[in-house]
């Protein structure tokens, strides 16, 4: 039986620890036979592979990044559809897929799954908003750079009595700003659950500052003022009339500097938290997601992911992750909140 494995969507440490899982599993428990698609979807689409056997797989779940490449083509457009894709499948010999992807990923995998291909699914998000598992593998590692990076902003704002503001990712959750945020002690975290006030950041700004220390903020990407709606672009323009880059963080730090006349600085993480060598936590989710995919396939779990629930492994339907992000609940929040003030 021949397996084709595909990464799909922004990439993630721990994606190579899950494709090694899988081979590893599959070659020498059921004599399985593997392909990479390359570049996510278009690969698929493509009928673009690679061989995956034990030398291809050897020693890569330390490293970053994906080996066999990623993207966030649609399976849908171009060539792509049901149809095509399994000709692909049946002229090269393949008779099912594993998935790794996020939302998106899984949600033309279920389309896909529907019109009769054979899908098994692996979730996969730094952001750790996926329904359906408690954790993502990713989130650890970019947790532990942000909070390495914010303890090291700390220092700097320390010796300058300096406001620092860290930006993290987290387009629509705040998991990462809140798990770095509480290991690195931030006087206080921005998430896109929670809108906030000006004033109250303003106040948890002060309250740090008069108890003698350089105040931390850690903020999500997708954070927004209470002032600020949906469309709201308070980014102005750069000196070529384009839109300014920059982020929330860079939004909020002159606005903390103008309110309490401390000096502010913002830096945004960006992708260094999802590049590098994953943390050992995530490989060994990484790797255990992979080998429960090849159950999942041998057991022709069609339509449905592994996700991580407490510490089992287990086989949920596409359907469960859909749909609704898991977000950081109000208690969580609340929780990590009594340490601001
Ligand atoms: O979904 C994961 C994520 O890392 C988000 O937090 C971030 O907004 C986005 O991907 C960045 O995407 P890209 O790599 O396409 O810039």
């Amino acid at each position: 039986m021949s397996i084709g494995i595909l990464t799909s969507g922004g990439d993630c440490p721990g994606l190579n620890a899950v494709i090694r899982g899988a081979v590893l599993k599959g070659i020498t428990q059921h004599d399985l036979e593997f392909v990479g698609f390359k570049n996510g979807w278009k690969g698929v689409v493509d009928g673009d592979t690679v061989p995956l056997g034990r030398p291809q797989v050897m020693g890569i779940s330390k490293q970053g990044g994906t080996i066999i490449g990623t993207s966030r083509t649609n399976p849908f457009e171009g060539d792509g559809g049901p149809e095509n894709i399994a000709a692909m499948m049946a002229d090269q010999g393949i008779d099912s897929l594993i998935a790794i992807g996020g939302e998106g990923t899984l949600a033309a995998a279920k389309r896909l799954t529907d019109a009769g291909i054979n899908i098994v699914g692996v979730p996969k998000t730094v952001d750790n908003d996926l329904s359906a598992t408690d954790y993502t593998f990713g989130f650890d590692t970019a947790v532990q750079i942000a909070t390495e990076a914010m303890d090291r902003l700390r220092t700097t704002g320390d010796s300058h009595g300096r406001c620092m503001v860290a930006e993290v990712m987290g387009r629509h959750v705040g998991w990462i700003a809140l798990h770095s945020g509480m290991a690195a002690g931030a006087h206080a975290i921005l998430i896109p659950e929670r809108k906030t006030s000006m004033d109250e950041i303003t106040e948890w700004v002060r309250a740090a500052a008069d108890r003698g220390r350089a105040p931390l903020i850690v903020v999500a990407e997708g954070f927004k003022l209470d002032s600020m709606d949906d469309a709201h672009s308070e980014r102005g323009l750069d000196a070529f009339g384009r839109p300014r880059l920059g982020g929330i963080g860079d939004i909020l730090a002159p606005e903390i500097e103008a309110r309490t006349g401390i000096e502010t600085r913002s830096t945004t993480l960006g992708h260094i938290q999802r590049g590098g060598t994953p943390s050992a936590y995530d490989r060994v989710l990484a790797t255990r997601y992979g080998m429960a995919a090849v159950d999942a396939v041998l057991e022709q779990r069609w339509g449905r992911m592994v996700a991580l629930r407490g510490t089992q492994i287990v086989h949920v339907p596409f359907e469960d992750a859909l749909g609704r992000l898991k977000t950081v609940p109000q208690s969580r929040y609340d929780e990590a909140a009594v340490l601001f003030g």
